[in-house]
């Protein structure tokens, strides 16, 4: 990666390294977003139901005249993708047709803590050939997925993971809502057989990186957008490992949510997203047969993602200034008398196999907790000097933290390696009060990116009672130590 050529990442300063945050925090923080709208869309009402299976199914992933792979996905296509309304229940008949157990959590949904599909923690695993029932009303509109949450390494490397939009944000209707899951994938080229998911030098540093990359498990596609409009991109980071720098050439775009967080509409330069991040974006689609693209800056050597073409008559040439969603109803922090938290992501102490002394003794609980594909045998990795597993090893590890139902709380994350993480609190989408991202509002999120050496802080409303996970995205560094929970009574 030079910072001699005058490519366009050096111009912009988009670099990983520490001089770059620095930079980016002298410029400072925007300020807060003008005020959003109330909901316009009245809220639905009513169940709608899903079944479907975790299984074992075939795909071209390299492209149709190439060796299919075998992915785990929960339905034909991959990326089985939920749409429903703000307002109505979701009712899912999930059946488990793979070798090993496993579970689903609903990343980024503000659900009851018996849903949220942590195994152990929140739920029994399923397991091979069981089926299990969810059942809730997402409170929040926006664009959010689904995945396991054990042996996520190899589930979510072969695929395993879905992607859930709730309705109901928008102001004025755009001119297309389009999906798109950006994921890589471990594959060995020749055979389509998968490499290993994970790999000691990986997971004890930026990860494992995948081979192929793919939007909507295609090698840069093509999508059709109505030539001229003012178009919705879901982007989510469904990866393990990679952090993107994205933008789009050829086409004018700005940010309308982040993690499915509306914010007030600002012009899209280039966006780092991180692992279980999103983005939507409106852009304005190319004019009749022009392209425009999506390109990742940030590897050396720019990756196009997927090329959008403008179809059909085209329309307005009016200057772009696009819908913006309506206001979110997540509550607000009350910073005045909030408890104080610090969260500090840092490699493990001892490093030593948390499974291997925990064979004997404890309740059957432990001893499943630390079954072989929740807990690794490797531990590189900790908050607050804790490891999952952790503790004496005998035990299901304490909570990080126990909050008091309905007080706000402020944490500050630390990071202490000189590698990026992306943290995820489940249940909770928080606001990012300071960050050292350059060019953001003030926003919500679940997921924040702490890049080497960064300080983040950030408020919630522990409004739901539970035990929610704290953890890196990054599944090589989660399932190997950087995964702890905090406790609301
Ligand atoms: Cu995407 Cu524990 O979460
Ligand atoms: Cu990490």
């Amino acid at each position: 990666m030079s910072r001699f050529l005058p490519s366009r990442r050096t111009l912009l300063g988009g670099g990983l390294a520490v001089a770059g945050a620095a930079l980016l925090s002298a410029r400072g923080f925007a300020k807060g977003p003008a005020a959003l709208s109330a909901r316009t869309v009245r809220p639905a009402s009513g169940e709608k139901k899903v079944s479907f299976s975790a299984a074992e199914r075939s795909l071209k992933l390299m492209g149709a005249d190439r060796p299919e792979s075998r992915v785990w996905t929960y339905a034909d296509e991959p990326f089985h993708l939920i749409r429903l309304r703000q307002g109505e229940t979701l009712a899912v008949d999930f059946e488990n047709r793979l070798p090993e157990h496993t579970s689903i959590h609903w990343h980024g949904l503000r659900i009851p803590n018996d849903q949220d599909g942590v195994p152990y923690m929140t739920q029994p695993p399923v397991k091979p050939g069981e089926k299990h029932a969810y059942r809730f009303t997402p409170p929040d509109a926006g664009t959010f997925w689904f995945h396991p949450h054990c042996d996520t390494v190899a589930q979510l490397g072969r695929g395993l993971a879905g992607v859930m939009v709730v309705e109901g944000d928008e102001t004025k209707p755009y001119d297309a809502d389009v999906v798109l899951v950006l994921k890589d994938w471990r594959l060995d080229e020749a055979t389509g057989e998968w490499l290993p998911f994970s790999t000691t030098r990986g997971a004890l540093r930026a990860g494992t990186f995948g081979t192929v990359r793919t939007a909507n498990a295609e090698i840069a596609p093509k999508i059709r957008l109505p030539a001229g409009g003012d178009c919705r991109i879901r982007i989510l980071n469904l990866d393990s490992t990679r952090v993107g720098d994205l933008s789009f050439e050829g086409m004018e775009a700005a940010v309308v949510a982040i993690d499915g967080n509306p914010v007030s509409p600002f012009p899209l330069k280039e966006w780092r997203l991180g692992p279980a991040m999103r983005l939507d974006v409106v852009v304005r689609a190319p004019a009749p047969g022009a392209e425009g693209t999506l390109v990742d800056y940030f590897s050396a050597k720019p990756v196009t993602l997927a090329t959008f073409a403008g179809e059909g008559e085209g329309k307005r040439p009016s200057a772009f200034d696009p819908a913006p969603l309506s206001k979110g109803d997540i509550p607000e922090p009350k910073l005045k008398g909030a408890g104080r938290l610090k969260f500090a992501f840092a490699t493990a102490a001892g490093g030593k196999s948390a499974l291997a002394a925990s064979a004997e003794g404890g309740d059957a609980l432990d001893k499943a907790l630390l079954d072989s594909l929740c807990a690794s045998d490797k531990v590189n990795w900790s908050i607050n000097g804790e490891s999952w597993p952790a503790g004496d090893h005998s035990r299901v590890p304490p909570p990080l933290f126990t909050l008091r139902q309905g007080r706000t709380y402020v944490a500050e994350l630390t990071n202490e390696t000189p590698h990026v993480h992306p943290i995820h609190l489940h249940g909770f989408t928080f606001k990012v009060l300071s960050s050292t991202r350059a060019g953001a509002p003030v926003h919500f999120a679940d997921t924040v990116l702490l890049t080497p050496k960064d300080r983040i802080t950030i408020a919630f409303v522990a409004d739901r009672p539970g035990d929610w996970m704290v953890h890196c995205h990054l599944i090589e560094h989660q399932d190997t130590g950087m995964m702890g929970y905090v406790k609301v009574v």
